[in-house]
């Protein structure tokens, strides 16, 4: 059945698959999961109890249409946005380019999205206890980019179980230079004066976490942990799409723009993590996203230092049945590694991961 789906899926325009997934999705029509993961995935990160570490990555529910679905099916929290304060159409299409060979995508998109007041109205509605993340980020044509980010804090406060502040997305000109020494300091500041303030008026202090590029240069990672460490950030991803085209990607998609996940990012992604995840030495924890295919590449994103994961582009490819796939694969793990709980396994290849190559060699 899914493979049939996934099948007919592949046949349509990528953007149209997606959205008919969507739908299915509203309409109800999908499998319910099992109701209780296995004990050993839980975790408690940010101050929140996750059943399990898996969640669908932010660009699959931009709009907040389908946050329940998601965890019905058996995720263990899900990622709204990237929300932009204003609707925004994005790019023209085509901006969404599959690379089947590669198990990779090419997206363009340049955060098209309805805009917070239509995320608003939808997640009030929300009437159950799982988790909510609320990915955030600038409209293309504000020129005080931080300010987007101060009034999605603002708008979302009483909703988000934690924030996701998007500075790592290629596809809005400028907004990855808000990695830079400068303007990270004044966003996070801004940032930090917000929550401050927000928790004051709402009593209670909302996690926040930030999601890097991965091609931001390693010899920055320490001064980019410094001040995320300084202002009080509670999460760090690693990564958004890359830029960069790994040397063993079908020549024919090199020069195609955007940002490249899947498989050919798996590397660059996992190898930045636990470069990370040294530079914080267990301050703050790490949500490891990028090229997760399997059940073996979930472990690895865990043992290179994440204790959370995100996925998107392997559901592309693999469907739903991949989710199993990684909870049956890491609860085995787990125990092969003589460990009572997942969360005994982070960062435990930290080391190997980190003396890796970003990229790999040419097949
Ligand atoms: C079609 C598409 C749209 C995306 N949109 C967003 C977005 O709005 N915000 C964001 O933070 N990341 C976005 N991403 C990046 C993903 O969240 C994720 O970081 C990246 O795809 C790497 O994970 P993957 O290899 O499992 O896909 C998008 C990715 C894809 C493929």
């Amino acid at each position: 059945m899914f493979k049939i789906a996934r099948s007919l899926l592949s046949m349509i325009n990528a953007e149209r698959a997606h959205e008919l997934s969507l739908r299915v999705l509203e309409a109800g029509l999908y499998k319910r999961g099992s109701r209780s993961d296995h004990p050993c995935l839980r975790i408690n990160i940010m101050g929140l109890d996750f059943p399990n570490p898996i969640g669908i990555a932010a660009g699959f529910d931009k709009d907040a249409r389908v946050f329940k679905a998601v965890q019905d099916i058996g995720f263990g929290y899900s990622e709204v946005g990237t929300v932009t304060p204003r609707l925004q159409l994005g790019n023209h299409r085509p901006r969404v380019i599959r690379l089947n060979q590669d198990k990779a995508i090419i997206n363009r998109l340049g955060f098209n999205n309805c805009g917070h007041d239509v995320a608003y109205e939808r997640l009030l509605q929300r009437d159950y206890q799982g988790i909510i993340g609320i990915n955030i980020g600038a409209n293309k044509d504000t020129v005080d980019k931080t300010y987007d980010y101060e009034i999605g804090i603002k708008k979302f406060y009483n909703l988000a179980n934690y924030f996701m502040i998007n500075v790592s997305s290629p596809n809005t000109p400028g907004l990855r230079d808000l990695q830079s020494p400068k303007q990270l300091k004044k966003l996070l500041m801004r940032i930090d004066d917000v929550r401050n303030s927000c928790t004051y008026k709402y009593g209670k202090r909302i996690p926040i976490a930030i999601k890097l590029s991965p091609d931001i240069a390693c010899e920055d990672i320490p001064m980019i942990i410094e001040q995320i460490i300084a202002y009080n950030i509670d999460a760090i991803a690693v990564s958004n799409t890359t830029l960069s085209r790994p040397s063993n990607l079908k020549p024919r998609f090199v020069k195609e723009s955007g940002g490249l996940s899947g498989q050919p990012l798996f590397q660059r992604s996992t190898v930045l993590l636990a470069r990370v995840y040294k530079a914080v030495r267990g301050t703050i924890p790490l949500i490891g996203i990028g090229g997760i295919t399997s059940g073996e590449s979930a472990q690895a994103k865990i043992e290179a230092g994440a204790s959370l994961i995100q996925l998107y582009t392997g559901l592309i490819y693999q469907g739903l049945p991949l989710l199993n796939d990684i909870k049956s694969h890491l609860t085995e793990s787990t125990k092969r590694n003589g460990a009572n709980r997942l969360e005994e396994c982070i960062g435990i290849k930290s080391e190997e991961w980190a003396a890796k190559p970003l990229d790999e060699c040419k097949r």
